[in-house]
């Protein structure tokens, strides 16, 4: 793969991916019988502001703990893994957890990608900055698929990062599919880091999507006010309130809008009838115990060859050695 743009510290590899058309995406989604409406539209930049809020709300364990994870086990990573790797991370958020792996194991080359390309790009660029040593090449791809790293990184032993419990915004049977891809990116010897938040009760769990200063709140309603901006749709948000409520035995929470009162919204062509009462799921996260992140790791080609925890077993970081 050659690079697409070359900025001058760093190849941009830009592989275009194919944007779904929102308004069908939408459309399809309210159609349901139960309606929903796609997590990705949280983040626009207000919704990614709100998410960075969630990140440090007392309530909102996962971020903090990982974080704690992660730095505890740094000299573990360095025994584990080879130096001269490349690191692969999968989403790209503030860097903060991406520092500590890249100062744990010093990678040769660091490779973030994201399907949005301007908060790829500003996070390659402070990468940059501040790691002169290391090459960086982001990658703007959809990485629910396997796609072509860098030809630059062939020989290096590769290192996937996948932090923040997102697999957890996948289906289970999705979830498997998605590390099955990781698993032809990185090859036979390469790793995954992936980060999962933990099945727990409910007293626990709820708060975090539903915290006291209302944070979680916005950030749900963000995403009528980002597609009504995206669509010309007319959504009010008055008109919804936040819920989250945690499924003890499916081990998800679900997220929903839930109509005050009748009333009808357009979007494109189509008017679609809200019942008072009524809801709109705009999002499950899934939760996992220890044995089913070692089911997921050999269902997916991996072999789990760490499990970290922290005392109370809030979240999990997994290190799993590719079997492929
Ligand atoms: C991004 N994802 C892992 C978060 C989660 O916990 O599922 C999104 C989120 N939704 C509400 N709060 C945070």
């Amino acid at each position: 793969m050659s690079a697409e743009v070359s900025i001058s510290e760093f190849e941009f590899y830009d592989l275009k991916p194919t944007a779904p058309c929102v308004q069908d995406e939408v459309i399809a989604g309210l159609n349901q019988s139960e309606k929903t409406l796609p997590p990705k539209y949280f983040y626009d930049e207000r919704g990614s502001e709100l998410f960075e809020e969630i990140t440090e709300l007392p309530e909102y364990y996962l971020t903090r703990t990982e974080t704690g994870i992660l730095q505890e086990r740094s000299t573990e990573f360095q025994r584990v893994l080879k130096k001269g790797s490349s690191l692969l991370e999968y989403g790209v958020g503030s860097g903060k957890k991406s520092r500590i792996l890249l100062d744990a194991i010093e990678p040769t080359a660091y490779v973030p990608v994201d399907i949005s390309s301007d908060p790829l790009l500003e996070l390659a660029h402070r990468i940059r900055e501040d790691y002169l040593d290391m090459s960086v090449y982001p990658i703007c791809a959809d990485f629910t698929n396997a796609f072509e790293l860098p030809s630059e990184v062939n020989g290096m032993q590769k290192v996937a990062f996948f932090p923040g419990s997102s697999i957890g915004n996948f289906l289970r049977s999705d979830a498997c599919e998605f590390v099955s891809n990781v698993a032809k990116v990185v090859g036979e010897e390469g790793f995954l880091i992936l980060g999962v938040d933990t099945r727990k009760p409910a007293s626990i769990i709820e708060p975090a999507y539903n915290d006291s200063r209302g944070v979680t709140a916005k950030f749900n309603k963000n995403m009528l006010n980002h597609l009504n901006n995206l669509l010309g749709a007319n959504f009010r948000l008055d008109l919804f309130d936040h819920r989250a409520h945690y499924l003890e035995d499916a081990g998800c929470v679900e997220m929903h809008l839930v109509c005050r009162r009748d009333h009808e919204v357009e979007v494109g062509d189509e008017t679609f009838l809200f019942r008072e009462g009524e809801s709109i799921c705009t999002e499950r996260s899934y939760k996992y115990s220890g044995d089913e992140v070692e089911e997921l790791a050999s269902q997916a080609g991996f072999a789990l060859e760490e499990i970290w925890t922290d005392v109370e077993r809030m979240f999990i970081v997994a290190l799993m050695r590719c079997k492929e």
